[in-house]
C-alpha cells in the first residue's frame, strides 16, 4: 500500500500522515512514514523527542553516501540508479514497527536539477513506492514534484487534504491536474478541521466530488502540538476518523 498525502500548506497533511500511519501499524503492518516536506515536522507529530530528531540527518544531507552511491566525482557524470535499498532501514527513526524517514531538501535548479542529491532522493522514492511491500505513506509539500513520472503512477492513492476554505480548494484543484498529468491512479479528497455538516457541503460543492472522509476540528490535536505527544495518542476521536478514512481507501476499486 503506497499513499501520498498533499494539499495546501497548513491543511493537515502531517497530522493525517501520523494518524493513518498509526492505523496501519495497529493492523499489524510495518509502516514507513516519509517526511518529504523540506520544512517538515512529521517527527514531532509522531511524538519523537527533540533529541531523537536532532540525532538523525535528513537523507539529502548524507553527502558521503550520496557521492559514493552515485559515484559522483564532480565531473558532472554520475550514476542515475544508485543503490538505495538499505537506506530506509538504516536511516529511519523507529518506534515499534513504525519507521520515520526524513528526506530533506530537494534542490531546485534552472530547468530541474539533475544533481546527485535529487537523483538519490528520487531513486529512494522509487524504491519505497515500487520495490517494497511495506505500507509507505508520504507527507508531501503542496507540490508533488518529488514523484517523478513512473514513480507517481505506482502510488496507489493520492490523498488531497482540504480545509473548508476557497484557498485550500484552489490548491486541491491545481494538485488534481498535476496528479492527472503524472498519471496517478486514484485521487481522493479528505476534509480537515471540519466543524459540521455545512463545511462538508461547502467542500463537496466546490471540489466537485465527494469527500472520501474527514477529520473534525479538534482541540486535542492542537493540544498535542503543545505537549509534543503523538497526535494519535492525544486525539482518539481524530484517530477513529482516520480509521474510517482508511476503510474508504479501497472502496469502488
Ligand atoms: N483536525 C484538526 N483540528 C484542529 N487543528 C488541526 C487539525 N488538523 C491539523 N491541525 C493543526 O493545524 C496545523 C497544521 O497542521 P499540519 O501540520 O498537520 O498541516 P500541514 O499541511 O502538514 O502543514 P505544513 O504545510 O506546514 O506542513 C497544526 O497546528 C495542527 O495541529
Ligand atoms: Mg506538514
Amino acid at each position: 500500500m503506497k499513499i501520498a498525502i498533499s494539499g495546501k500548506g497548513g491543511t493537515g497533511k502531517t497530522t493525517l500522515t501520523a494518524l493513518l500511519g498509526h492505523v496501519f501499524l495497529k493492523e499489524g503492518n510495518k509502516v514507513f512514514l516519509i517526511d518529504a516536506d523540506p520544512d517538515g515536522n512529521l517527527g514531532v507529530a509522531l511524538g519523537f523527542s527533540r533529541a531523537e530528531l536532532s540525532a538523525v540527518k535528513p537523507v539529502s544531507e548524507l553527502k558521503d553516501i550520496i557521492n559514493q552511491r552515485t559515484e559522483n566525482n564532480g565531473s558532472g557524470f554520475f550514476k542515475l540508479n544508485p543503490k538505495v535499498d538499505d537506506i530506509p532501514e538504516k536511516y529511519s527513526l523507529k518506534k515499534d514497527n513504525l519507521h520515520l524517514l526524513i528526506l530533506g531538501i530537494l534542490k531546485r535548479g534552472g530547468g530541474g536539477c539533475y544533481c546527485p542529491e535529487n537523483t538519490f532522493l528520487k531513486a529512494l522514492l522509487r524504491n519505497l513506492i515500487i520495490e517494497r511491500s511495506e505500507v509507505v505513506i508520504i507527507d508531501m509539500p503542496a507540490g508533488i514534484e518529488h514523484l517523478g513520472r513512473g514513480t507517481a503512477e505506482s502510488v496507489d492513492v493520492l490523498l488531497v487534504v482540504v480545509e473548508p476554505t476557497l484557498k485550500s480548494i484552489q490548491t486541491a484543484q491545481r494538485l488534481t491536474s498535476l496528479a492527472s498529468d503524472l498519471k496517478m491512479k486514484k485521487i481522493l479528497y479528505i476534509g480537515n478541521k471540519i466543524t459540521g455538516a455545512p463545511d462538508i457541503k461547502f467542500l463537496e460543492e466546490n471540489i466537485l466530488g465527494k469527500l472520501a472522509g474527514y477529520v473534525s476540528s479538534s482541540a486535542e490535536i492542537l493540544e498535542a502540538e503543545k505537549t509534543g505527544s503523538p497526535v494519535y495518542d492525544a486525539a482518539p476521536a481524530a484517530l477513529k476518523e482516520a480509521s474510517s478514512i482508511r476503510e474508504k481507501l479501497f472502496e469502488n476499486q
